[in-house]
């Protein structure tokens, strides 16, 4: 592909650049280009995509430019507008909230390049404005952690006290895999989810929330958290209230990077539900036949699992990230 010279100063917003951040103009390389819009680096998840997502692209000879929207709706913007004015061959991005992406993808399919959703999906109606979503389905994740708690909970009749770390306000992630756990729990009325706050998918913030919940909440029987680093910020609040986080607080989880698996494995955490952050292979996969023109499905759902303690333990040694 050729680039315009004028458009190569072309700031992108927080650029994170990947080292191979150069384009190809002038270079008579026939390499795809992918301009690809990370969210940030909120969590261990987030660093393990990341990586998958770069590493994939060398592998498969793609030259990748890489920004890091540091959880801003609008450096993604910024981010995607840069790649569309640099004629990139396809723009991937995922989106850090569902909301207001119509406009930008619409500029996007104005200029004829094809637009991969990666890990979080957004709310457009028009789904012509995008070729493909590959990710998790958070709606289930939700489901198998509120699976969990009704299983643990099985005969028992007193109420059980709930709290939840929600992650990033407006994200997929956070309203999927609160709605998934709020229907399967809402079947038993003694589940009651007593506080429900953001944490931001980071673990500063989980801490601070769960030190607030715990001040507020003296009878707190269970935490809920969208992913292992608010968990993993919520135990070492629990821990600094006295109490033995996985014992006097049942903990469940989403994601299983090792630290969190870590945590399983020592008994902090009783659950977790796999949410994989290895799309980098798929996704190049996805790139080079969108690329080819060829038909590519409209959803592609990552396959996951789930973990208990002794899970944990078995496959901690090989555990990738
Ligand atoms: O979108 C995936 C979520 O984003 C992960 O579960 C979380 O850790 C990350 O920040």
């Amino acid at each position: 592909m050729i680039i315009a010279a004028g458009l190569l100063a072309t700031p992108l917003a927080a650029c994170g650049g990947d080292g191979d951040s150069g384009n190809d103009a002038g270079s008579g390389s026939d390499k795809i280009v992918l301009g690809f819009s990370q969210v940030g680096a909120e969590s261990g998840w987030r660093t393990a995509n990341t990586k998958s997502i770069q590493d994939s692209a060398k592998e498969a000879g793609i030259e990748l430019k890489f920004s890091d929207a540091q959880q801003k709706q609008e450096n993604q913007i910024k981010a995607i507008r840069s790649y569309i004015q640099q004629k990139v061959d396809i723009i991937a991005f995922s989106p850090v909230v569902e909301s207001g992406w119509d406009t930008v993808l619409k500029e996007a399919k104005d200029a004829d390049i094809p637009v991969i959703l990666t890990d979080r999906a957004v709310d457009s109606t028009d789904t012509s404005l995008y070729k493909t979503f590959i990710g998790s389905d958070f709606v289930e994740e939700g489901k198998k952690a509120g699976d969990w708690l009704v299983k643990e909970y099985e005969g028992k009749t007193e109420t059980v006290n709930i709290v939840e770390l929600q992650g990033t306000t407006g994200s997929a992630p956070a309203n999927d895999r609160k709605k998934g756990f709020g229907d399967v729990i809402a079947a038993d009325p003694k589940f009651k989810v007593i506080a429900s706050q953001t944490g931001d998918f980071t673990r500063a913030k989980g801490k601070e929330v769960m030190e607030a919940f715990l001040k507020a909440n003296p009878d707190i029987d269970v935490l809920y958290a969208h992913n292992d680093d608010m968990g993993l910020g919520a135990i070492e609040a629990i821990e600094g209230a006295g109490k033995k986080p996985g014992v006097d607080i049942k903990i469940i989880t989403v994601d299983a990077v090792k630290d969190g698996m870590q945590a399983l494995a020592d008994g902090k955490i009783n659950y977790i539900v796999e949410c994989s952050p290895l799309l980098g292979p798929q996704l190049m996969d996805l790139v080079e036949k969108v690329h080819a023109g060829e038909t590519v499905p409209a959803r592609v759902v990552t396959e996951e699992t789930t973990f208990t303690q002794e899970q944990a333990k078995a496959v901690l040694p090989t555990r990738q990230y």
